[in-house]
């Protein structure tokens, strides 16, 4: 199968007109060979820098063809800030209508993450208690044990602000607290996500400062192994300020979630990787049993483990089985694999497929973009004015001090992920 498909792979280099010119004339010469209609996905996986650049080439160049379809993947970061995003969507509107751009986030093509709406929607008995009422809490936990790998050139630009939270980290909180789509298509879910992500309270001055940390690694250990820190990698300035680490207290105001805070983290060079949304319940509202036999009991949790060790785990108060009464915190399990035996799809194997057909429901439009930059942009900005701020953390440890403190000043704990 694959030697019969790789026959059909074809490679131009499209470095300038002439490139461009060249590609125009493969792909007219296979439609012409082929029989096929100019159906055609554009796929940008370049430096973000060059996006620009392509879509006017493919404008210029007629690359479109006449006859098929046009869409464009292009890849995270869509855009610097907003108002290059803003610039960017622009020019990529020139060439392509907005139901014809797929801008890509790995994140929702992941099984778990697709999970997130079939748990909360399908079901019956998790909406009711999915709010004010119920929950005290909500963390989300996106941790690397990796560090900055080869990606220096990019990363020096963006940090983990611009790497995981403007995208990843935001969708993961915009599915976990949306409110319920009436339909599962691309425009009802997404206008859901974009409606929750506009309630986000931004973050400026005091506020800033109270409920944002940024840490960068120093040199450590990872699973017993010593790790340079993030000055000493490769392509990375030796006083570099960029952050490989963010924590927030994230605010959603809306009617469901008033005064429900998210603590959302990220991370690079973490003792462990592990992606997870874990929603804290309140405690009982009346206790019958005494302080003793309370003593092993943890609030009640639900986490969704999005990755690795993919599944869904119910932590609950039991009675140990001793005389009297001693209570513990068990966990209720759903493991993925155990549970379906197959090896799930890539996430860039979901999302493929679905730009092919056309299903754009898990890529993010334009507006959900502009609004996850409006969001981070007022941090980054006011992290820029006190470059002091940046805390360090040794590697293979959960970041710096500073965020323990975020969290442990509301009387709450970070979850050992
Ligand atoms: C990418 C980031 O988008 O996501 C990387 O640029 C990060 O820095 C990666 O390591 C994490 O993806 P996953 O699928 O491994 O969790």
């Amino acid at each position: 199968m694959w030697r019969s498909f790789a026959e059909h792979l074809h490679f131009v280099a499209t470095a300038d007109d002439a490139g461009y010119e060249e590609l125009r004339r493969t792909l007219d010469q296979l439609d012409f060979a082929l029989g096929t209609h100019a159906n055609r996905l554009f796929y940008l996986a370049t430096p973000p820098a060059a996006y620009e650049a392509i879509v006017k080439a493919i404008g210029e160049h007629r690359l479109r063809g006449e006859t098929g379809w046009a869409r464009i993947v292009v890849e995270k970061p869509f855009g610097h800030d907003r108002s290059s995003a803003l610039e960017l969507n622009e020019v990529v509107h020139t060439v392509f209508r907005e139901d014809e751009v797929f801008r890509i986030d790995h994140y929702l093509g992941k099984e778990t993450v697709q999970n997130i709406l079939v748990m909360r929607f399908s079901n019956g008995i998790f909406e009711p208690i999915w709010n004010r009422q119920y929950v005290d809490h909500v963390q989300i936990t996106v941790a690397e044990t990796i560090g900055v790998e080869e990606r220096a050139g990019y990363y020096e630009q963006a940090g983990a602000m611009r790497d995981i939270v403007q995208n990843h980290l935001l969708q993961l909180l915009a599915l976990v607290s949306m409110e319920p789509p009436a339909a599962f298509d691309d425009k009802a879910v997404r206008d859901e996500k974009v409606k929750v992500l506009r309630a986000l309270r931004r973050m400026t001055g005091e506020d800033l400062a109270m409920n944002a940390v940024r840490g960068q690694y120093t040199r450590g250990f990872i699973e017993g192994v010593p790790v340079p820190g993030y000055r000493e990698e490769p392509g990375v300035a030796p006083d570099s300020r960029t952050e490989t680490y963010v924590a927030l207290k994230v605010w959603v105001d809306n009617w469901r979630w008033e005064g429900i805070p998210f603590y959302v983290r990220t991370g690079k060079r973490l003792p462990k990787h592990s992606t997870e949304i874990a929603i804290q319940f309140r405690v009982a509202p009346h206790q019958l049993f005494s302080r003793e036999a309370l003593a092993g009991l943890e609030p009640n949790a639900l986490v969704l483990r999005i990755q690795p060790d993919e599944g869904i785990s119910l932590r609950f108060g039991a009675k140990v089985p001793v005389q009297g009464i001693r209570i513990r915190a068990v966990n209720m399990d759903f493991d993925y694999g155990a549970s379906f035996m197959v090896d799930a799809p890539d996430a860039y194997e979901t999302l493929i497929l679905d730009a092919l057909r056309g299903d754009a429901t898990l890529f993010t439009r334009h507006d959900e973009v502009d609004q996850q930059w409006t969001f981070v942009d007022p941090i980054i900005s006011g992290w820029a004015q006190s470059p002091q701020g940046l805390a360090l953390y040794e590697a293979g440890t959960w970041g710096p001090t500073e965020a323990d403190a975020l969290i442990e000043r509301d009387g709450r704990k970070w979850r050992k992920a």
